[in-house]
C-alpha cells in the first residue's frame, strides 16, 4: 500500500520513478510545469513527444525522463476549467487514473504529481485537490507495487489546498 506525501517544490528535481507532467493535447511542450519539465529534461524529451500523435484530454502518455532525475515522464492532459458543467470533474479524475494505469504498466514504485489543471487551465485548486487525492488514493489501492506517491505543489495556496484534501476524508 503506497504512502502519500505532500511537498512544496519543483517537480523537476524529484528523484522518483515517474513524474507526471500537466501537458496539453499536442504534447509539444508549453508553459507552467510542462515548460519546466521540458527545460530540465532536455531536447530528447520533445523529440520523443514528436513521435506521438498527441494525447486527448483525460488521457496520458509515457516517455523517458532524459536529463531529469526521474526515469519516466507521464504526460497527462487535464481539462481546462469551463465553469464546472462540462464534465471537468470526470475528466480530471480520468487524467489521474490514466497516469496511474501507465505507471502500473511500467511497474513504477514511486510517482510525483503536480496539481494538474490548476494553473493555466484554471481549475479551482480546492476542488482539483479533492479530485486528485481521492482518485489517486482509490486507484493506488489496486497497485500493490506502488510504494510512494508525492503531491508536489509549486506555491503555498496549492499546498494548503492539498493539505486539506489529504487530511480530510472524502
Ligand atoms: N513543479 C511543480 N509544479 C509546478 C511547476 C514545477 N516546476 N511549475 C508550475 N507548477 C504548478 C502550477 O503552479 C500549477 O499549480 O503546476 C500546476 C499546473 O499548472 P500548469 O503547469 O499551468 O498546468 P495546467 O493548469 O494543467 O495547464 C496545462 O499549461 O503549460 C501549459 O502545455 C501546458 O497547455 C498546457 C497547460
Amino acid at each position: 500500500m503506497a504512502t502519500f506525501e505532500l511537498i512544496q517544490g519543483d517537480i523537476t528535481t524529484i528523484a522518483v520513478d515517474a513524474i507526471v507532467n500537466a501537458a496539453n493535447s499536442s504534447l509539444q511542450g508549453g508553459g507552467g510545469v510542462d515548460g519546466a519539465i521540458h527545460r530540465a529534461a532536455g531536447p530528447g524529451l520533445l523529440a520523443e513527444c514528436f513521435q506521438m500523435n498527441g494525447c486527448p484530454t483525460g488521457e496520458a502518455r509515457l516517455t523517458g525522463g532524459y536529463d531529469l532525475p526521474a526515469k519516466f515522464v507521464i504526460h497527462a492532459v487535464g481539462p481546462r476549467w469551463r465553469g464546472g458543467n462540462h464534465g471537468e470533474v470526470g475528466l480530471l479524475a480520468a487524467t489521474y487514473r490514466s497516469a496511474l494505469a501507465l505507471a502500473k504498466e511500467c511497474d513504477v514504485r514511486s510517482i510525483a504529481f503536480p496539481a494538474i489543471s490548476c494553473g493555466i487551465y484554471g481549475y479551482p485548486v480546492e476542488e482539483a485537490a479533492r479530485v486528485a487525492v481521492d482518485t489517486v488514493r482509490k486507484h493506488a489501492a489496486g497497485m500493490p507495487e506502488l510504494e510512494r506517491g508525492i503531491f508536489v505543489c509549486f506555491d503555498e495556496k496549492t499546498y494548503e489546498a492539498y493539505d486539506v484534501a489529504l487530511n480530510t476524508a472524502e
